[in-house]
Formats: C-alpha cells, sequence, structure tokens
C-alpha cells in the first residue's frame, strides 16, 4: 500500500508527539508530509531541518500530495481548517472535538465531507468507552455522565473558573465547579473537556449526557469517569490519565490515541 501522507497542524504537547512517533516509524505506513505551525519552536525548527515542508498556515500546502491533515491545534483553529481541508476531499483527523457540539459547525462538517468524499477520523483522545457508547445507541440509552477531576493547575485560565471567579488557589479539598450540560461545559472548559464532545458524537448528539467538573488538589492527574446506563446493562469507566510533559491540560493519553488512530489505518485488523 502507498504510504498514508500526512499533514500536522499545531505542533504542541500532541502535534509534536504525533510527529516524534511518525518519524520513529511506530506507525508504519504513515509519513509526515507536511507541518502547519505558526510559532516558531524547537520541534518546528527540527523537522524544517530533517527536510520536512513547514508552513505557517494552510494556504501553501501542496494539497495534491496529501492524504489526510491532524487539527492538533485548538477549536478556533478546527473552525478555520476542516472546511479547507474537506472541500479538497482530504481526510481529516480532528483533536479538538469540543468544536463539534455547536450543532451547525459539525453539520457543516459532514455535508463537505459527504460531498468531496472525504472523511472526518476522531480519535479516542483522552476518553475511552465510546465504542461501548456507540454500540449502546443501537438499543436505548437513558443515561450518560461524565465527571472530570483535575488538579486546579490544570483548570486556570478556563473561563467559567474566570467568569465565576473561583479562586483556584484557596482550593484545598476536593470541590465539584461545574455540573451541566456539555455544550455548557466545553464552552466553560474549552481545553479540557473536549471528552464531552467525544461522548456527545459517540451518542449521536448531547441530549443524554451530563458533566460534572472537579477541582481536587489530590488528583493524581486528569482523571474522567463515565457512566452509562440503558437496555444494554450499565457501564462504568475511570481513567486516570497522566498529563502530557509539555501541556497539563492535555492528558498524555491523547497524543497516543491519534497514533494508535494512524497505526489502525495501515492495518488489516479494524477495531470500531
Ligand atoms: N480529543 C481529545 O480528547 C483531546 C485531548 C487533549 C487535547 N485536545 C485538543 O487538541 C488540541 C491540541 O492540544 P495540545 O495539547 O497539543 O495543544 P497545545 O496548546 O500544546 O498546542 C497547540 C498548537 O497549535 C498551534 N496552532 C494554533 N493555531 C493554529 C493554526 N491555525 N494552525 C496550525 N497550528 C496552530 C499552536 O501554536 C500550538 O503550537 C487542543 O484543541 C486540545 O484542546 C483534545
Amino acid at each position: 500500500m502507498p504510504p498514508l501522507r500526512l499533514a500536522i497542524a499545531g505542533l504542541g504537547a500532541i502535534g509534536a508527539e504525533v510527529a516524534r512517533a511518525v518519524r520513529a516509524g511506530e506507525a508504519p505506513g504513515v509519513e509526515i508530509a507536511a507541518v502547519v505551525e505558526p510559532i516558531p519552536g524547537p520541534t518546528r525548527d527540527r523537522l524544517a531541518a530533517a527536510g520536512v515542508p513547514v508552513h505557517i498556515d494552510l494556504d501553501a500546502l501542496d494539497w495534491d500530495s496529501l492524504d489526510a491533515v491532524l487539527e492538533a491545534a485548538s477549536q478556533a483553529a478546527l473552525r478555520t481548517i476542516a472546511p479547507q481541508v474537506l472541500k479538497r476531499g482530504v481526510n481529516l483527523v480532528a483533536l479538538s472535538a469540543g468544536a463539534t457540539l455547536d450543532g451547525d459547525f459539525l453539520a457543516s462538517l459532514l455535508s463537505a465531507a459527504q460531498a468531496s468524499g472525504a472523511r472526518i477520523w476522531v480519535p479516542s483522545g483522552a476518553i475511552g468507552a465510546l465504542d461501548v457508547i456507540r454500540a449502546a445507541r443501537v438499543g436505548d440509552v437513558a443515561s450518560i455522565t461524565l465527571t472530570t477531576t483535575k488538579p486546579p493547575v490544570a483548570l486556570v485560565d478556563a473561563p467559567w473558573v474566570v467568569e465565576q471567579g473561583i479562586n483556584l488557589t484557596s482550593i484545598d479539598d476536593r470541590r465539584v465547579i461545574f455540573s451541566g450540560g456539555p455544550v455548557e461545559a466545553v464552552r466553560g472548559f474549552p481545553q479540557n473537556v473536549n471528552v464531552a464532545a467525544l461522548l456527545a458524537l459517540a451518542a449521536d448528539g448531547p441530549d443524554r449526557l451530563r458533566v460534572t467538573v472537579v477541582a481536587d488538589p489530590a488528583a493524581p492527574g486528569n482523571v474522567h469517569e463515565v457512566e452509562a446506563i440503558g437496555s444494554f446493562g450499565s457501564m462504568r469507566l475511570r481513567l486516570e490519565n497522566r498529563p502530557s510533559e509539555t501541556n497539563p491540560k492535555t492528558s498524555a493519553l491523547a497524543a497516543q490515541s491519534v497514533i494508535a488512530l494512524l497505526r489502525q489505518l495501515g492495518s488489516p485488523l479494524r477495531f470500531a
């Protein structure tokens, strides 16, 4: 099979790790065709020195040479990157899933992909259980709950924390700081609760999902607990995610989930 030629948009915690892994041969059958990163940094310099085309925006990409673009930047970036990628018939790997809770934006992505024949691949990111939720939706699902617990430092600057005037430094015990639907959760914690959007995508919509965010100085990292109840029975998942070394707001598992997705694309064995 010809290699899958991937452009990476965003060389932060996730994009840099994916670039390293692909170049180290950890995703056989995948090549880095280009990277897009507006801010100078050591990863960008290393890739440029290794001969990888480096761009500051998508305009300079050689689209005909690409099979897929990985968005590993931000929700705002996904909104500008995704339409450009999909209209050219190039597949999109989307990490900033929070943006898809905007129903109009999600619908526009799906119709752009349908029109061009491109595919949107959504890695499992910092969560699991999406397979169970998707299968459960074939029957009836009564409720899905997500409880995300993080050390206060991982919640600094979240819009909800700022708007509500929550003093994170004064939190010395486990404290619920948000409870509500996934749309409000992702608005209030755009860099932290992409997992809520992933669960909503797997559940075909946000209606059945409730989200709680807990600040806990004793949290052993980023903890996600998912519970689902439905005609299939019930499910409970607890993930204690180690934060990425370069971005405490991102779980190390998120980059690994992209690498796992890229491995699967080159494999005859498909999990879903
Ligand atoms: N789906 C999940 O479970 C999950 C998990 C963790 C993080 N995320 C999301 O993935 C995204 C990347 O996370 P990260 O920790 O690597 O972020 P990061 O902040 O470490 O890095 C983002 C990088 O993208 C670059 N960037 C910004 N706008 C860009 C644009 N328009 N084009 C190209 N590059 C651009 C930035 O300069 C930065 O280097 C974030 O939106 C984050 O919320 C999703």
